[in-house]
């Protein structure tokens, strides 16, 4: 008894005592880390979030030039008790890659960035300092692609812990979907591997929830051959009325069971129309195959809506698709610096086996047309198509990996920016997206199997860890106890 509240009351006083910033600056200062602390004139600069709704302060943010420097960078954080964050190409919606928090000691890994193509088995490893049009261009250089999202900019790090989507999915998988294995800093700051055969739970967790468990330093990808043709689609029409738009929704469901072929990638995408009572909508996507073969394929689907306001047809190699979707951005990310803006955004998983009900549509796009009108935010909807008849991503074995969701008809990404994309962010642009999502969700069934994507990730979720995580939670939860028992690699919405 007494033992024990000694115990409690000593550790208390050395948690205390702790966090002592000179005993940092001295460990990572002996492995020769490069550190920027509060103190230095570039602090402002590099703990910058991309969105910039939040301003977080770190203790330090390191980067780290080696494998061994970033596990020395973990073990001295570690030794402080702080809380430990990777930063790959720091776009989380939610600023996590500066701790989402203050405090954190943030290790930025843009310092490495070797990506290495091997022929004999097609593979890639890809250091997660990488930026995903870096990614594309330096894979493509040997005729080689995996797929990834739109953003140039988006660093491969965070998006492949978490997911991955592009217009490749469909045929590809998601970016987690092709990792093989992995080197991980653990939160003592030992480095390991990671695969179906080394570290099998850790292999299981860090696709999905790697964020929790470790530093990944870099992912041995399973590449696929760039697409000899691939033609990119766009098309748009101005000021639609409520049935059009929820048309739109409708039909893309009803499209999406037929017999697609799964090169075919799209999503729609909704903004606020020039009236309360319309939306402006698009449908856009890209087709990596024949490109006279695109006007067969969408036929079906565009017979059920008016005639496009406006119709832009790209074709050319694959990775012309790539710069294409990722414009006005370029694919290498050395030609300009990263931008920014101040934003919120919320996400949706439809079940596949329940789609949306006409009446959820109907009040949705309703939302849209008329809240959307009045809102003071500069909003859009994406509604992707993960799922359909041929879809890679819903192949996969639900539980073969940490990522929640094989079941997905839809992902909804709901985006809405501060009017003029800088600060500060109206607090009704929280409540604005809030009731859009409600919109769907009190017009549909109450046992409805729907979640969310921690690529878009949303602090302010309710039941987030049940609609991110679903029933791996508790698998993660032990995985997690064993790599990280002391919780360094800690920050909203973790694995805890
Ligand atoms: C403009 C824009 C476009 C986007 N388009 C798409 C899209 O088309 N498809 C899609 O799926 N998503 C898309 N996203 C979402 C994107 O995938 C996520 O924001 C992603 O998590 C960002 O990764 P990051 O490395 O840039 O961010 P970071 O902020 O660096 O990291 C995100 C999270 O991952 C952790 N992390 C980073 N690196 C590592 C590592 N090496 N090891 C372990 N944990 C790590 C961080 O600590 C943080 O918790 C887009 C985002 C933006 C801003
Ligand atoms: C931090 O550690 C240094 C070096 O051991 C020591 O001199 C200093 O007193 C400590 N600071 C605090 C606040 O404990
Ligand atoms: C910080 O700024 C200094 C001086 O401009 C520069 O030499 C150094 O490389 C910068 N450090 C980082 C980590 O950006
Ligand atoms: C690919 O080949 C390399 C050797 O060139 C080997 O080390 C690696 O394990 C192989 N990867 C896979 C996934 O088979
Ligand atoms: C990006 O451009 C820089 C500067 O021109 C060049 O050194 C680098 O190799 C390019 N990167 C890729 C992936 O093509
Ligand atoms: C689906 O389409 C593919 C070609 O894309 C074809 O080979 C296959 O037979 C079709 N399946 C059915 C059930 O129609
Ligand atoms: C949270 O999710 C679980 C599992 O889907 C569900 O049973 C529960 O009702 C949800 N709770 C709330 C408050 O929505
Ligand atoms: C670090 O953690 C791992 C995983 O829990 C463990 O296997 C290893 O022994 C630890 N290393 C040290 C030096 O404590």
């Amino acid at each position: 008894m007494v033992l024990v509240s000694f115990l409690a009351l000593s550790c208390l006083s050395l948690c205390a005592v702790a966090q002592n910033i000179t005993l940092l600056k001295q460990a990572l200062s002996a492995h020769g880390v490069a550190t920027v602390y509060a103190t230095d004139k570039n602090y402002t600069t590099v703990s910058r979030a991309f969105n910039r709704r939040f301003t977080f302060s770190p203790v330090a943010v390191a980067f780290p030039t080696s494998v061994a420097q970033v596990s020395a960078a973990v073990a001295a954080g570690a030794a402080q008790n702080l809380e430990v964050v990777a930063r790959s190409g720091g776009h989380s919606y939610i600023a996590n890659g500066l701790g989402g928090n203050n405090g954190a000691l943030v290790v930025d890994m843009s310092k490495l960035k070797t990506i290495t193509v091997r022929s004999s088995n097609n593979t890639a490893i890809i250091e997660t300092g990488n930026r995903l049009g870096d990614v594309a261009l330096a894979l493509n250089a040997f005729g080689r692609a995996i797929p990834h999202g739109t953003c140039s900019y988006v660093g491969i790090g965070g998006h492949s812990g978490y997911g991955g989507f592009g217009f490749t999915s469909r045929a590809w998988g998601l970016t987690l979907d092709t990792v093989k294995s992995a080197t991980v800093v653990l939160s003592n700051g030992t480095i390991v591997s990671a695969s179906a055969n080394v570290n099998p739970d850790l292999f299981w967790a860090i696709r999905g929830a790697s964020p929790s468990m470790g530093i990944v330093t870099s992912i041995e990808v399973q590449t696929f051959p760039s697409p000899p043709s691939a033609v990119v689609f766009e098309y748009s029409w101005d000021d639609v009325d409520i049935t059009t738009g929820s048309t739109a929704i409708s039909a893309f469901q009803t499209f999406a069971a037929t017999n697609l072929s799964a090169e075919f990638g799209a999503e729609l995408v909704f903004s606020s129309g020039s009236a309360s009572g319309k939306v402006n909508l698009g449908w856009t996507g890209a087709y990596y195959g024949d490109a006279t073969k695109l006007n067969g394929i969408v036929a079906p689907y565009l017979k059920s809506l008016p005639k496009p306001t406006s119709t832009t047809i790209t074709p050319g190699p694959y990775i012309n698709s790539v710069a294409v979707l990722a414009a006005p951005d370029a694919l290498n990310t050395t030609t300009a610096p990263d931008g920014s803006d101040t934003f919120y955004t919320k996400s949706l998983m439809t079940p596949e086996e329940s789609p949306m009900s006409a009446a959820a549509i109907k009040a949705f796009v309703t939302y849209m047309a008329k809240q959307g009108f009045s809102s003071n935010t500069d909003w859009f909807v994406e509604v992707e198509l993960y799922g359909g008849t041929n879809s890679a991503i819903n192949a996969v074995p639900p539980d073969s990996t940490a990522f929640a969701k094989r079941d997905t008809l839809f992902t909804i990404q709901f985006y809405a920016s501060s009017a003029n994309g800088a600060p500060p962010y109206p607090a009704a642009g929280l409540t604005f997206l809030d009731g859009m999502v409600a919109s769907i969700l009190t017009n549909s069934p109450s046992s409805w199997n729907y979640g969310a994507y921690l690529n878009y990730i949303d602090n302010r979720l309710t039941n987030a860890t049940n609609l991110y995580y679903g029933g791996h939670y508790p698998r993660l939860e032990s995985i997690k106890a064993a790599f990280d028992p002391k919780d360094i690699f800690r920050f909203p919405v973790g694995v805890a």
